[in-house]
């Protein structure tokens, strides 16, 4: 196979940055075909994309697309059941996160790749693929901040975005599954251990809504791994200035903080203001190279035999733990992870 045949499912806010880095910006991927339930976003596969072999079915499009992959960029709750319709199918997967809304699904996609060790399968914590993040891990594996003992992690979404997060927020899972997935994955890879026991809280401010809907708009959790590390990871909606993502990975030896000033690019610019760096907007912008590191990948391991990053059980192990913050946010009480 010299060139790997992806068919999208998804073609939604994230949906079109994979859709347009499958069809322009990858030199091994073709994108033959689409499908979404959403009328419109077929009508942008045919004149943005150029794909006119598109689907509002999903297991149509496996029967009778000619492809080779699948890239699953639909609502997480159809994760699990499309990624098992897939890889029984003899398409290789690659899906976004999370990897299933309960734990039963992530077991049902577990079992479908081990049925098929033949195929690929990758989860998109895109944020491992992004350059800070791996230099970091690089700097982390080589020992150069000696033994890392605490991750602070930060992520919270623009403001401008809020009403599209409390149009969603009852059917989100509550703000630890739906933010904190990302930077849980980044604590278990920085520190190289599971988490074993957690304890969280929440608190709304600004926009009653999300406690209407038994959510909050900030959420603020602690973890203790079994190597005895610990992790602190805060989550919110409602960043004033733009998209706040910053980590810091604390070592014996040393500390590593990615974009402890969550800047746009290197500018700053002077003014009646003052000196200002403008922040990044959103996470399309943010991680754009991210999005297509990772795709890269998929698509090579397909190509050429190779194992992804990332695994099914990395998606499984982080929605387990997601899970236990939910239950330590909801009834105040630390909760033990099995
Ligand atoms: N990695 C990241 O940084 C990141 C960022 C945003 C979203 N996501 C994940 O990506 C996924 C999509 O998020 P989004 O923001 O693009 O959502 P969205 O609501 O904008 O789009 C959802 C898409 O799913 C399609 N869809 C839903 N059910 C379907 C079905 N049964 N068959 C075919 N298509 C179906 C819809 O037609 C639509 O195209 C979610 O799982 C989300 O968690 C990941």
């Amino acid at each position: 196979m010299d060139k790997c045949r992806i068919g999208i499912a998804g073609l939604g806010r994230l949906g079109k940055v994979h859709a347009r880095n499958i069809a322009f910006r990858i030199r091994g991927a073709e994108l033959k075909a689409a499908c979404s339930i959403v009328p419109e976003e077929l009508d942008f596969a045919k004149s943005e994309l150029g794909v006119t072999n598109v689907y509002s079915d999903y297991r149509k499009m496996l029967a009778e697309a000619d492809i080779d992959a699948v890239c699953v960029v639909t609502t997480s709750k159809e994760h699990c059941w499309q990624i098992e319709a897939a890889l029984d199918s003899g398409k290789h997967v690659f899906s976004e996160k999370p990897l299933g809304v309960d734990l039963a699904q992530c077991k049902q996609a577990e079992a479908a790749v081990e049925r098929h060790p033949d195929l690929t399968f990758m989860l998109g914590f895109m944020r491992r693929y992004d350059k800070s993040y791996s230099y970091a891990k690089k700097l982390i594996d080589s020992g150069r901040i000696g033994t890392p003992y605490m991750v602070k992690a930060t992520g919270i979404d623009p403001e401008s975005a809020v009403q599209g997060a409390i149009r969603f927020a009852k059917n989100s899972g509550g703000i630890f599954l739906d933010m904190a997935i990302h930077d849980i994955d980044l604590c278990r890879w920085f520190l190289n251990s599971e988490a074993v026991e957690v304890y969280a809280a929440g608190a709304t401010f600004k926009h009653p809504e999300f406690k209407e809907a038994y959510d909050d708009e900030t959420g603020a959790a602690m973890y203790r791994f079994a190597n005895g590390a610990l992790a602190m990871v805060h989550v919110g909606r409602t960043a004033p200035y733009g998209y706040h993502v910053e980590t810091e990975i604390i070592g014996t030896e040393g500390t590593v903080r990615i974009s402890a000033v969550p800047a746009k690019n290197l500018a700053e610019v002077y003014g009646h203001d003052g000196v200002l760096t403008e922040c990044v907007g959103s996470f399309p912008e943010r991680f754009d190279d991210a999005y297509l590191t990772e795709m890269e990948e998929f698509v090579d391991c397909v190509l050429n035999g190779k194992k992804p990053g990332v695994s099914v059980y990395d998606g499984t192990k982080s929605t387990a733990i997601a899970y236990a913050t939910t239950e330590a946010w909801k009834t105040g009480k630390a909760v033990r992870i099995e």
